[in-house]
């Protein structure tokens, strides 16, 4: 009872927080569509149609498979990011498959970039290094830290000074931050990566949303696409092609729009 007063106090102070405080409200009603039962039913789904990276791009139409796959973040920024990650005093998530991400941002030519969910920020490295020669280019984050956590300080602790020039981050839900992003792009999106809130409820909101801005030949990315249906019903009733790649116990959802 005491922590969910203090959850209630974290949000109260934070109006731009309030939308997204009522939708977690709202989401209590409805049926559990992040139970473990259906986790382990999307991990069985996910598992049974993943494959390598270079195979996943390749599907999607931004690679062949005839050339010898080599783009890699460079060791260097990784090098940094863990000394980097070496001064934050709170624990967040580790990196997934930076190159992937890098690999997609360079294969697509991406220079209109909209991610949720930062953290350390090893997916906006990854992306930030592929863009860091485009003086026309930028990547927008948004991310919401985790109540209660006292993390503000340390989000995007892994960044580079030196790529931080053409990185945008909102710190709000994506409830209000996708919109806010979306329009100081004008309304269109080259590549989104999705790795914020991974509910169903959070999901189903956002997709759809980042589908409609993504630009045709845009490239939509989810993360963690085991813990829940979102993904395949999404890919399914927009009967989309896509490809499904893992990063260590992780599964990431792919797409490019046509
Ligand atoms: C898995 S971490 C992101 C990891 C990051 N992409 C990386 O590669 O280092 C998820 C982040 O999303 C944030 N987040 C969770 N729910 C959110 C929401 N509804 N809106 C915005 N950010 C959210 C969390 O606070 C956390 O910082």
């Amino acid at each position: 009872m005491i922590e969910k007063l203090k959850t209630l106090l974290w949000f109260s102070k934070r109006v731009n927080y309030w939308r997204h405080a009522l939708s977690l409200i709202i989401r209590k009603f409805y049926k559990d569509k992040d139970s473990v039962h259906l986790r382990t039913q999307a991990t069985d789904w996910a598992a049974k149609r993943y494959v390598s990276v270079p195979e996943a791009l390749s599907s999607i139409g931004l690679y062949s498979l005839e050339t010898k796959m080599d783009i890699k973040l460079p060791l260097s920024l990784i090098n940094e990011a863990k000394l980097l990650a070496k001064n934050s005093k709170v624990i967040m998530g580790g990196a997934g498959d930076l190159d992937l991400l890098f690999a997609a941002c360079k294969l697509s030519d991406a220079k209109k970039i909209l991610e949720t969910g930062v953290a350390y920020g090893w997916s906006s490295l990854a992306i930030l290094a592929s863009i860091s020669k485009k003086n026309d280019a930028k990547l927008i984050s948004i991310d919401m830290p985790y109540p209660k956590m006292n993390n503000e300080d340390f989000v995007g602790i892994v960044v580079s000074r030196l790529l931080r020039e053409k990185w945008d981050l909102i710190r709000e839900p994506d409830r209000n931050g996708i919109q806010k992003a979306i329009s100081k792009f004008g309304g269109d999106i080259d590549l989104c990566h999705y790795d914020s809130d991974k509910s169903y409820y959070g999901r189903a909101f956002a997709y759809p949303i980042l589908w409609n801005a993504l630009k045709s030949g845009g490239v939509f990315i989810s993360d963690d696409i085991q813990d829940n249906f979102a993904f395949k019903e999404f890919v399914e009733k927009k009967n989309l092609k896509f490809a499904v790649t893992k990063s260590e116990e992780k599964y990431i959802g792919i797409l490019c729009k046509k």
